[in-house]
């Protein structure tokens, strides 16, 4: 959840590490800081906000050097605070580390070290690494052993990154991502390409329980036995460097807008991989999707799309559940592994229990460099670009697509889909947005929002609530229309607003019944829907298509509808508080 970064070369560290942590924000932004070796000192800055916030009150591009280290954190032990935020030094200053996921038995650690006289200045997990290192570099005086006997006492998921006051770097991998970018004069250590890709496009993405050791111009990789590691240098996609806002107010907002060609690029480089997910369907009793957030709801719309257009039945589980309940899977099966970043850990966690059962694992995801990518049988591409907003929008979309055109084939072309022309139809939609901002200026003071839909229309509700919590703060739920008077028609009064989805399809009389239920009790009704009606306080206008693609059309409006209360509600739509884009901690 957090960024790492490190830098080691002819260049000077501070200003690269601070753009590299710019772009990695998404990863974890409540606090951020810098420390650089120069002369055989370390000096260190950090504080709590975003990059650019801090960086113009303490100028973390300023410290002297060519060696560095960054972070950008994400909170789990501790506050946000100045002293929480990394890197860390030991006590004796000498070391200072960056550190990014959870060392589980911290507190023993901490004691222990307590009891040999170490202080500690933060309340975080990360901090008994720098002292640990210190304790190891005090007794060997060589970063090898140093690092092993540290990663031999450390039990968790990490990745960190250690600078010496001699200017030695070393980094070390456990569960969490860890890449180093090898420059012309220069390497870079990170926990994204996204850290260094403006200067190479040249990866090693590390082994998981190996760590590297960087100086003069040379550097090794190692496993945590001491041996030497294999590894291989990946071209990574440039693609994702171009990760800019352009004319756009907000990255969600440009995200959003790029839709029309998501719907049209949309797994169109995984054609080979798409038929032999048809094929690997087509031969298998049990199927499973996972995933979670927006892309566990695109396993929602997998079940259903899957059983009405092909006739087969697939099973969603929430993918931070499947630990509980392992025995569910049944061996030999497949499962679809949805994820944007890949490096969920979740995810990761579900498809380790997946081949555990000897199942095959299909990866719909957006970077192919991720580590679901690289575990998974076969890989489906996004193909939809960088998403930067930690809302997904997009790659929700992307997500779709590529399911439906497995099911196209999987029901031999019974369903039949013209991409184009619908994208086309998005394009109005994205053209006309004043009522959906007349609307949003609507919700401003609202504290509770219901959104209804059945059928396919349920899922679509359930992903519009996340959009509404993640970007406004608002309270929202998506409910199954049927479900209404089983309860939440308790919570409809004149305080509320109520999201219909409503299209024209075998929904629309119930939906439109449950509208008017809805309205008797005083609630405000936004209905989306391609029909219009009396019963709408506003109406959300969407296009008349093929009813398969329904869900697409009508997530869209209600993902601007989102954008634009953030704004009135003045939170920032990129950065929601407490969230992180690609959530790499259990
Ligand atoms: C969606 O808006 C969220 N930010 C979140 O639920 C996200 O979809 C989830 O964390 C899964 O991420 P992934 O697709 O990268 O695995």
């Amino acid at each position: 959840m957090c960024s790492i970064i490190g830098y080691y070369g002819k260049g000077f560290a501070a200003p690269i590490l601070v753009k590299g942590l710019k772009r990695m924000e998404y990863r974890g932004y409540d606090s951020v800081g810098v420390a650089t070796e120069s002369n055989n000192q370390i000096e260190l800055k950090k504080g709590i906000g975003k990059v650019n916030e801090v960086n113009s009150k303490i100028h973390l591009d300023t410290l002297p050097g060519k060696i560095g280290i960054g972070h950008t954190r994400w909170a789990t032990h501790g506050k946000v605070t100045d002293f929480n935020a990394h890197p860390h030094s030991s006590n004796s200053g000498k070391i200072a580390i960056v550190h990014n996921g959870i060392i589980e038995n911290f507190e023993e650690l901490k004691k222990q070290l307590e009891e040999e006289g170490y202080n500690f200045k933060s309340e975080t997990d990360s901090e008994i690494i720098a002292n640990l290192l210190q304790k190891h570099y005090e007794k060997t005086g060589d970063v090898k052993e140093t690092i092993l006997k540290t990663v031999s006492e450390i039990k968790g998921h990490y990745a960190f990154v250690a600078m010496f006051e001699n200017g030695q770097l070393a980094a070390a991998r456990f569960h969490e991502p860890l890449i180093i970018g090898i420059g012309q004069d220069d390497f870079f250590l990170s926990s994204d390409v996204l850290g260094f890709i403006e200067f190479t496009d040249d990866a090693i993405y590390l082994e998981n329980g190996t760590f590297v050791i960087l100086e003069k111009d040379k550097f090794q990789i190692l496993d945590f036995d001491g041996e030497h590691a294999k590894y291989g240098i990946t071209k990574v996609s440039k693609e994702f460097g171009d990760a800019y806002k352009g004319d756009y107010a907000h990255f969600t907002l440009k995200e959003i807008y790029e839709q029309p060609e998501t719907i049209l690029k949309a797994g169109e480089k995984s054609q080979e991989a798409i038929e032999k997910t048809v094929d690997y369907i087509r031969h298998s009793k049990n199927i499973y999707v996972t995933g979670s957030g927006t892309s566990y709801n695109s396993a929602l719309i997998a079940k259903q799309i899957l059983s009405k257009y092909a006739k087969i039945r697939v099973d969603p589980i929430i993918a931070s559940e499947l630990q509980f309940a392992p025995d569910s899977i049944e061996e030999n099966s497949i499962i679809i592994a949805i994820s944007q970043s890949g490096e969920s850990a979740d995810v990761l966690e579900a498809i380790k229990i997946g081949k555990q059962a000897n199942c095959k694992i299909i990866a719909i995801v957006n970077l192919l460099t991720s580590s679901l990518a690289r575990e998974a049988d076969v890989v489906i591409g996004m193909n939809c670009g960088p998403e930067i907003g930690v809302a997904a929008t997009k790659s929700f979309s992307a997500q779709l697509v590529i399911l439906y055109k497995i099911v196209q084939k999987l029901s031999n072309n019974k369903i039949t889909i013209n991409f184009e022309k619908f994208a086309e139809s998005i394009v109005e939609t994205l053209e006309n947005t004043t009522k959906i901002q007349m609307i949003a200026g609507k919700l401003k003071e609202i504290s509770d929002v219901y959104i209804l839909g059945r059928g396919i229309n349920h899922p679509i509700a359930i992903e519009a609530a996340l959009k509404l919590k993640e970007l406004t703060y608002i309270h929202a739920e998506g409910i199954a229309g049927g479900e209404l008077k089983h309860g939440p028609l308790a919570l409809m009064d004149t305080n509320v607003f109520v999201i219909i989805f409503n299209p024209n399809d075998s929904t629309y009389a119930d939906t439109l019944t449950s509208a008017r239920e809805i309205k008797a009790r005083g609630a405000k009704i936004i209905g989306v829907s391609d029909i219009e009606s009396d019963v709408y306080d506003y109406w959300i206008k969407i296009p008349k298509i093929n009813q398969v693609l329904y869900p697409i059309s009508e997530i869209i409006p209600v993902q601007l509808l989102s954008y634009y209360a953030a704004l009135e509600k003045d939170t920032d739509p990129d950065y929601p508080r407490n969230l992180a884009k690609s959530v790499t901690v259990k």
